[in-house]
């Protein structure tokens, strides 16, 4: 059965989509088949593995709203292995159109589970809210992927964030994890980036990844050419990091 991870943390430009396109991209490269899902109305996942967004694509719009499965609006992409469930700015409406839907945080999971048997990871990519959608990706998912910017405030919010994993642990998903927080943007050039980096660490202790992504001119310049770090510039410091975070997540996996 293929392990279902969601990446959130809802504040924006903290690396969700650096990560879940270049997470996806390395677990892909190690011949595993990975389902990239884009569960962001900004759709930057979706270009950032060089899909081009075309009126009346079936993107995970559809699949939330019922009309078309999951498996039926997957794209290849051009990187062996990845493949994408897309999305675009239709999803905004998704998140007042299932508001009176029965079961309305369970769509997504709903939707996935014919494909877990199809790939070894399903990324979740999630919006910088709190909202449906992410509720949505939390619910599909058995463990939560939390990436956090070493900069000061890096803990704002988190309290919230964890608050709401934990009640859905409480109520309708009790298995529900967390993966682990991937400290991003990490310059080591900066006393300040230590100084969080150390009080991330301390706080959240074993939870923390080993890896930590540098912060890299690469990695923010892949996606305008619509391609993971991997395919952009193999040998950065970038993507050293997603290569080495994705074989700290198998590792785990195959001692677990
Ligand atoms: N490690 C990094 N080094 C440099 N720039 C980065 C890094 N990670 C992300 N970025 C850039 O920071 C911005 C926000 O990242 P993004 O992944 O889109 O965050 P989110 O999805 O959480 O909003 C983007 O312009 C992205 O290219
Ligand atoms: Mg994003």
């Amino acid at each position: 059965m293929g392990r279902i991870i969601a990446i959130a943390n809802q504040k924006g430009g903290v690396g969700k989509t650096t990560t879940a396109i270049n997470l996806a991209a390395s677990l892909a490269a190690n011949e595993i088949q990975v389902l990239l899902v884009d569960m962001d109305p900004q759709g930057n996942s979706t270009t950032g593995v060089g899909v081009q967004k075309e009126p009346g694509m079936p993107t995970v719009y559809d699949v939330l709203s019922g009309s078309a499965s999951a498996e039926s609006v997957i794209r290849p992409t051009e990187f062996d292995g990845l493949h994408l469930i897309p999305a675009d700015k239709n999803l905004v409406a998704a998140n007042l159109e299932i508001v009176d839907v029965r079961n309305r945080e369970f769509l997504l999971r709903t939707a996935l589970q014919p494909l877990a048997q199809k790939f070894q990871y399903i990324l979740i990519d999630c919006p910088p809210a709190l909202d449906l959608l992410t509720l949505n990706a939390m619910v599909a998912a058995e463990s939560i992927l939390i990436p956090i910017q070493c900069e000061f405030f890096a803990l704002e919010g988190i309290s919230q964030l964890v608050d709401t994993i934990d009640r859905l642990k409480s109520s309708i998903h009790p298995n529900l994890r967390i993966e682990g927080i991937l400290l991003t943007m990490f310059d080591d050039r900066t006393n300040l980036a230590r100084q969080v980096a150390n009080d991330l660490q301390e706080f959240f202790q074993d939870e923390v990844f080993k890896t930590i992504i540098p912060r890299s001119i690469r990695l923010a310049e892949a996606p305008s050419y619509g391609k993971p770090i991997l395919a952009y510039d193999v040998r950065s410091k970038g993507s050293e990091s997603y290569i080495k975070l994705a074989k700290e997540i198998i590792s785990r996996d195959q001692l677990s």
